[in-house]
């Protein structure tokens, strides 16, 4: 599947892993992506995960067209990425593996592989003959060794997993020829996943690459961005300094219903107040990755829960540290909770998004056992607080 006259996709569909890394669900499945550019030489980016492994070769054959492979870049050692190159080099023992100093120690600490490597330093390029790759070093977008790499002359960058998402491919792997929303929650969830705790690194890299020209974006998950390249660089931009748009995500924590209750009530007084944009959400049952994907989307948090064993009930506690994992920070930030004897997770909550300097909409609000048999005053100056924003 060509992606420029140059640039062929070689890359795979995974539509029966069901948790990414172990951890993160999949309800689409997801790419692994891999490109060919041909210029006099030839060079891979990339390869994909090892189940996969034997797929992969068939279309790297297809598209060599008989000719010789001659590189390999590895723009990010994970494994998802990484793991099919000894398969890459023992099909094609000529071909030499291209990183940075990084790469090449992970290369021997992930595969032993010691020989037939180029290392590369930032901002080295390599010619293939009519094109030119040049690296450019992105470290911790997603890990120490990422780099991405670009066409200059085609405007084509091979970015890693920024500006990746969940999501097998529908067919064509370029966002001109498919309808593209059903990856942008998927894109939003994979940045809050796993691209998320690095702002600032993602920051670093978009400055780096600002006075490049980039018309298409070929990431290691998910479409590749054409139609939508300068939609994907402002919302990486906004998404890495932890900026959210107008919305409020209400998440609550429950055993027996109170506090679902209690955010509905809140969900309901915004909606009567004219606010479009609300999610809620029971922690105990809503895929991580989603609850995080909006909350990295939205300005405003509003968290609720029950006391238990008096601390956060575990579901609620479990979100706050992924927010702090994270270092998510600037978040309107609502908390309600119950107690049956003795209140904390209140408390607790707001204690623990002060330390990630979120900005606390007062009161908190608060009620001893059952909801419907409580005042909703508290409820009701919170909802009034959360519907104004001072910009
Ligand atoms: Fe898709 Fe960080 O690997």
């Amino acid at each position: 599947m060509k992606i420029a006259d140059n640039v062929c996709y070689v890359g795979v569909n995974d539509r029966r892993t069901s948790l990414f890394e172990g951890l993160w669900t999949l309800p689409y499945g997801v790419s692994y992506n891999s490109y060919l550019v041909t210029g006099e030489q030839t060079s891979l980016i990339d390869t994909v995960e090892e189940g996969f492994t034997s797929l992969f070769l068939k279309n790297i054959a297809d598209a060599l067209e008989g000719r010789k492979l001659n590189y390999l870049v590895v723009n990010h050692m994970e494994p998802d990425h990484s793991s099919s190159i000894e398969a890459v080099r023992r099909a094609y023992p000529e071909v030499t593996v291209v990183g940075n100093a990084k790469t090449v120690q992970m290369l021997q600490g992930f595969y032993g592989i010691t020989d037939r490597t180029l290392q590369v330093a930032d901002g080295q390029t390599l010619s293939l003959g009519s094109t030119e790759l040049a690296f450019h070093l992105t470290p911790m977008v997603h890990w120490p060794e990422t780099m991405m790499t670009l066409m200059p002359a085609e405007k084509i960058l091979f970015s890693g997993d920024a500006f990746g998402c969940f999501g097998a491919l529908q067919g064509n792997p370029t966002d001109v020829d498919i309808d593209a929303d059903l990856y942008f929650d998927q894109m939003y969830r994979y940045y809050a996943a796993i691209v998320g705790k690095y702002g600032v690194p993602v920051q670093n890299a978009m400055k780096k690459l600002a006075d490049k020209s980039v018309a298409t974006i070929c990431p290691t998950h998910g479409p590749v961005w054409q139609r939508h390249a300068g939609e994907m660089l402002e919302i990486y931009s906004r998404l890495s300094r932890y900026e959210g748009e107008r919305g409020t995500v209400i998440v609550y924590g429950t055993m027996y219903g109170n506090n679902a209750h209690a955010a509905d009530y809140i969900a309901r007084g915004l909606a009567s107040r004219g606010e479009k944009n609300i999610r809620v959400y029971d922690l105990s049952t809503t895929d991580l990755a989603t609850i995080l994907a909006d909350i990295f989307r939205y300005d405003t948090l509003v968290v609720g829960c029950p006391t238990y064993n008096g601390e956060i009930f575990p579901p609620a506690d479990n979100l706050m540290r992924a927010l702090a994992a994270r270092m998510v920070t600037g978040k309107r930030f609502g908390a309600f909770g119950s107690f049956c004897w003795a209140g904390a997770a209140v408390k607790k909550l707001r204690e623990a998004a002060e330390s990630m300097k979120f900005d606390i909409v007062e009161p908190s609000a608060e009620f001893k056992q059952g909801f419907d048999q409580n005042p909703t005053e508290q409820f009701d100056l919170l909802v009034e607080a959360l519907s104004v924003r001072e910009k």
